[in-house]
């Protein structure tokens, strides 16, 4: 088990943001909130290909190279956490707990080099879910990717359905990855997120992906307005 007093500032590329959240060329092309953004590339490499992206974080009130020291104070325990559980990882996209961490240090630079001018734009945004700074600015499409549900020992239900809640006034479609917990099980809180959301008016399925580092972490929940 991985064991984190705090949520880790480790980010993620748009090739995987792509595999975990199923993302087509006309996903790319919408108008995308990525809450929880954090020291990933996505944002980054979607403004070098001509997209727009608004990322949103806490940890966007640090300056870059705060951001990287944070990665660098807890990114040896977490890799040799995960060499330790060998048994709960699959190395497919990651070859390797090395490569895992490679990968990890290519996004972070990456997000490093756009993230003064990409603030200065408006692209990576102080906040907090549930409380979102934003405007009244609608999105086509939500991401948030390892922070709901996998945290779910550190995040109540309740903050779960406020943010999702929050997030569903601002947007069409959401999808959240993974749906495992860091002790990589099937969040508690996933069946009455849904049953919350359901009651609400919302659309909820769960949606196999084609990428999974937590053993059994390869679904998504897509949560929309309507059935489309
Ligand atoms: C594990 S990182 C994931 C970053 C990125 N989404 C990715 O998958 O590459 C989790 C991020 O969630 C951010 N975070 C923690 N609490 C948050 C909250 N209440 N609202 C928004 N972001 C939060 C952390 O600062 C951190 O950058």
């Amino acid at each position: 088990m991985v064991k984190l007093s705090h949520v880790v500032p480790f980010g993620r590329s748009l090739a995987e943001y792509r595999l975990m959240f199923n993302l087509t060329d006309l996903d790319l092309s919408r108008d995308i909130l990525d809450a929880g953004g954090g020291p990933a590339s996505f944002n980054a490499e979607m403004h070098q290909l001509g997209y727009r992206v608004i990322s949103i974080d806490p940890i966007y009130q640090f300056s870059g190279a705060e951001i990287e020291q944070r990665f660098y104070a807890c990114a040896s325990d977490i890799i040799r956490q995960v060499k330790d559980t060998p048994d709960g990882w699959v190395w497919g996209y990651h070859q390797s707990p090395d490569d895992l961490l490679r990968n990890r240090e290519t996004a972070l630079r990456r997000f490093l080099a756009d993230y003064d001018q990409g603030k200065a734009e408006g692209r990576y945004l102080v906040g907090e879910l549930p409380d979102l700074p934003l405007s009244d600015r609608p999105y086509d499409l939500m991401l948030c990717s390892h922070l709901l549900f996998l945290y779910s020992n550190h995040l109540s239900l309740e903050m779960h359905c406020r943010s999702i809640a929050a997030l569903m006034v601002r947007g069409q479609e959401l999808r959240i990855f993974p749906l495992l917990t860091l002790e990589r099980v099937r969040s508690p809180h996933l069946e009455p997120v849904c049953e919350v959301l359901t009651d609400l008016g919302y659309y909820v399925e769960i949606v196999p992906v084609c990428y999974e580092l937590q053993k059994g972490g390869n679904e998504m929940l897509r949560v929309t307005r309507l059935a489309v």
